[in-house]
Order: C-alpha cells, then sequence, then structure tokens
C-alpha cells in the first residue's frame, strides 16, 4: 500500500510517498515494513528567526506557497506511480498551519480519487520513533513514550496498539519552548534547542580538558571557567520530587532570566560564562525528565520505552536517559528515534497512516475534515 503524507502542523512543510507493507510472522505483536519512495521538506526555520518564534500567519502564507511547489514532482505517474490514500495532519498544531495542510489535502484526494486520512501528529511521532531500519516490528506492549517538542511535553502510554493515555504532561510551557526562550534570552538564534545543546556541549568539553589536565584539583567547580567575576548559576529542578509524572518549566526558564539579570545581563558573560549557564539548564532539564520517566516507567510497567519529538535529539537528554534504563531497567528495551525524523516530517506522519491502515484502523475522513489546534493523542481512537 502507498501513502502520501502531507505535513504543515508548524513552520516545516512536508510531503512524502511512502510504501508500507505488513511483515508475517509468528510473533503476537503485528509488524510493519516502510519504504520512503521519496520525501520533500522545507523549513521555514530562517524566516521565523528574525521573530524568536514561529509566527502563525506567516507559516501559513509559507504552506500556501510552498505546497504546490513540493508537491508537483509526486505527480509524476511514470517516476512515482499511484498512491491509495492521502494522509494528513490535522492536529495538534498551530491552527492556520494546520488548515493549510487539511484544504489542500482535500483537494488532491478529489483531484486524484483516493481516501482522505486524517493523522494526528503526535501519533506520527510516536510510531515513527518506534521504527528501526524500516520496520515497526517486535514492539513488547505496554509502550511507554516521552513526547517531548517545541509545543508538547506528555508522557503517553499506549497499551494496546493505537491506544493512549496521557499519563503525565507539563504544566505550562513544553521543553522546547523552554530551550527557545532560554536560546533568545543567551542571545542564541532561533530555533534555539540544538544552539542551546552545543553551547552546554562545549562547557562539558571545557571541564573534560581541565579533568585531564588536573586543573580540577585547584578550582573544584565549574565556575573554575567562568571569569572571575561570575558567580556560579544553580537552576531548580523544578517537580523533581513530586509524586506524579506531571513536569514544569516555566519556572526554570524564569530562574535563568533571573540569574542573567543578577549578574549584569547577558552582555557582561563572556563565551564560558553563557556556556555554563546552556549547560546547567540542560542538566536541569534532562535531571527532571530522567526522574520523570524512571517514575513513569515504575507506575506503568511499560517493556518498551520511546522518545518522540524535536526535543529527542537532543545529545545529554538521549544519553542521560538510556544511562538510567541501563542501570535501573534492564528488562525494558528504549528505541531512540533516527536523528532525521526527530524533527517534523511527513515521513512520520505516512508511517502512522499506515501503521493505521494496514491495521484496519484507518480514520477516514472527508469534506469535512477539520483542522484542530489542541487535538489530544488520547482522542485519537482506533475506528
Ligand atoms: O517536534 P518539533 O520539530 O516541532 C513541534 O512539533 O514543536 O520540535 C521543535 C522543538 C523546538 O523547540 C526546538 O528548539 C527543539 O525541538 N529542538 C531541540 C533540539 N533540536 C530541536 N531541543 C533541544 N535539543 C536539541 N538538540
Ligand atoms: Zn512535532
Amino acid at each position: 500500500m502507498r501513502i502520501l503524507a502531507i505535513e504543515t502542523s508548524c513552520d516545516e512543510t512536508g510531503i512524502a510517498l511512502l510504501e508500507g507493507r505488513k511483515i508475517e510472522s509468528d510473533s503476537a505483536q503485528p509488524g510493519f515494513e516502510f519504504e520512503v519512495i521519496d520525501s520533500a521538506l522545507l523549513s521555514q526555520a530562517a524566516l521565523h528567526a528574525e521573530y524568536g518564534g514561529v509566527y502563525p500567519n506567516l507559516a501559513k502564507r509559507e504552506h500556501e506557497k510552498n505546497l504546490p511547489v513540493l508537491f508537483k514532482k509526486f505527480k509524476e505517474p511514470k517516476k512515482y506511480g499511484s498512491f491509495d490514500a492521502i494522509a494528513v495532519t490535522n492536529g495538534p498544531g498551530l491552527e492556520p498551519a494546520l488548515w493549510t495542510g487539511v484544504e489542500f489535502a482535500k483537494k488532491a484526494a478529489k483531484e486524484f480519487g483516493v481516501p482522505l486520512l486524517a493523522t494526528n501528529h503526535m501519533e506520527g511521532h510516536l510510531l515513527s520513533s518506534l521504527v528501526k531500519d524500516g520496520k515497526l516490528e517486535n514492539v513488547q506492549l505496554p509502550v511507554l513514550a516521552l513526547l517531548i517538542s517545541g509545543g508538547h511535553t506528555e508522557f503517553v502510554l499506549m497499551k494496546n496498539w493505537f491506544e493512549y493515555e496521557i499519563i503525565g504532561k507539563t504544566k505550562d510551557d513544553a521543553v522546547g519552548e523552554a530551550y527557545d526562550k532560554v536560546a533568545r534570552m543567551l542571545a542564541l538564534p532561533y530555533p534555539g534547542g540544538p544552539e542551546v545543546s552545543k553551547l552546554a556541549e562545549y562547557s562539558r568539553n571545557l571541564q573534560n580538558l581541565a579533568d585531564k589536565k588536573g586543573l580540577v584539583e585547584a578550582k573544584p567547580t565549574r565556575g573554575t571557567f567562568l571569569a572571575q567575576d561570575f558567580a556560579e548559576i544553580k537552576l531548580p529542578r523544578p517537580m523533581i520530587a513530586s509524586p506524579n509524572c506531571d513536569v514544569s518549566f516555566s519556572g526554570l526558564k524564569t530562574a535563568v532570566l533571573y540569574a542573567l539579570r543578577d549578574q549584569g545581563g547577558i552582555q557582561k558573560f563572556n563565551l564560558e560564562a553563557r556556556a555554563a549557564v546552556a549547560r546547567e539548564f540542560e542538566d536541569a532539564t534532562s535531571d527532571v525528565l530522567v526522574a520523570k520517566t524512571r517514575r513513569a516507567l515504575e507506575q506503568t510497567g511499560a517493556q518498551t520505552f520511546v522518545i518522540g519529538g524535536g526535543v529527542a535529539a537532543n545529545k545529554h537528554i538521549r544519553e542521560q536517559l538510556q544511562k538510567m534504563i541501563a542501570q535501573d531497567f534492564n528488562e525494558v528495551e528504549m528505541r531512540l528515534p533516527e536523528l532525521n525524523i526527530t524533527g517534523d516530517n511527513a515521513i512520520m506522519i505516512a508511517e502512522a497512516a499506515l501503521t493505521r491502515a494496514l491495521s484496519g484502523k484507518n480514520d477516514q475522513a472527508d469534506d469535512t475534515l477539520r483542522a484542530i489546534g489542541n487535538l489530544s493523542i488520547q482522542t485519537t481512537t482506533a475506528h
């Protein structure tokens, strides 16, 4: 079966054509195999950088401009053959942006006389993150997913295929949003997550170098690398001890703001001092996510743990989670998404739609399909 998928929930315009089939096996669990025939992705990040974040109406305008351009090549039947359905992200995301994809997909489905399938963006992140070498197979249930992106931070439990329960989430900012805001405070460009992470790594490398050279003996704190006038910045780990799987990042972000202000503002910070702040912030986010993941695994008895969403590309968070699982939950299989699909893309939408369609659980839509900005993965039912 072939599905053409369209993704426009935020600031990436994505189209992908995938072929999928069921893998027959003796296992009680279903298996699927995917082949990416072709995919196209246009990022608007550079345009939004000027605003320090995604500007919804600009995103809508750009998607409207980009979609027909990207779609053109997929229309060549000689090269690509036909497809059996069109899948489109109808939520969650920025509504003006989502509508562009939904309306475009409606027209295309009519033009090609194929069914239209509605796909949940978070289900796309979750299922695609479980795929290894093009195969979604041998998944032991229940699955615990930590979905971390610019708009979401949630622990989702999948007890049965396509049945989701949110067992914990952020009370305020998403973790990616906190990275983007802290990046702005550190005078780094949008999207800030990768930039903060690079700076944090620079600080860790400096520390390692100092350890090797024995500098740490003389000055034991990481303040070693701060210019003389700077005090070491220590940030809170919000809600780390609360007896649930909820998180909060708004206070952490504000703590960074005050810490910078207390020491004379960012213009007073040299590179090493800024790097030390980035590192402490990254440590705080990963400490909280690791502690809450431990709690969620204890609470659910999940057999598989997976992370998905843009922040799932964060090297430090990946490593810290891996370390904790290897130490304390060696019966749990951890799956890490390949880096090319952590950010928003249409391949993940095609994989989720194919998994459903090949299981007879597709969300068939018609002309009444709406974009729903706050669509929850929990309401995504198995038809
Ligand atoms: O899933 P995604 O592409 O879009 C949404 O659905 O929100 O996630 C984008 C978010 C942005 O906030 C971006 O700064 C963050 O993911 N991000 C990272 C990293 N790469 C992307 N955050 C931390 N570390 C990274 N390496
Ligand atoms: Zn996303």
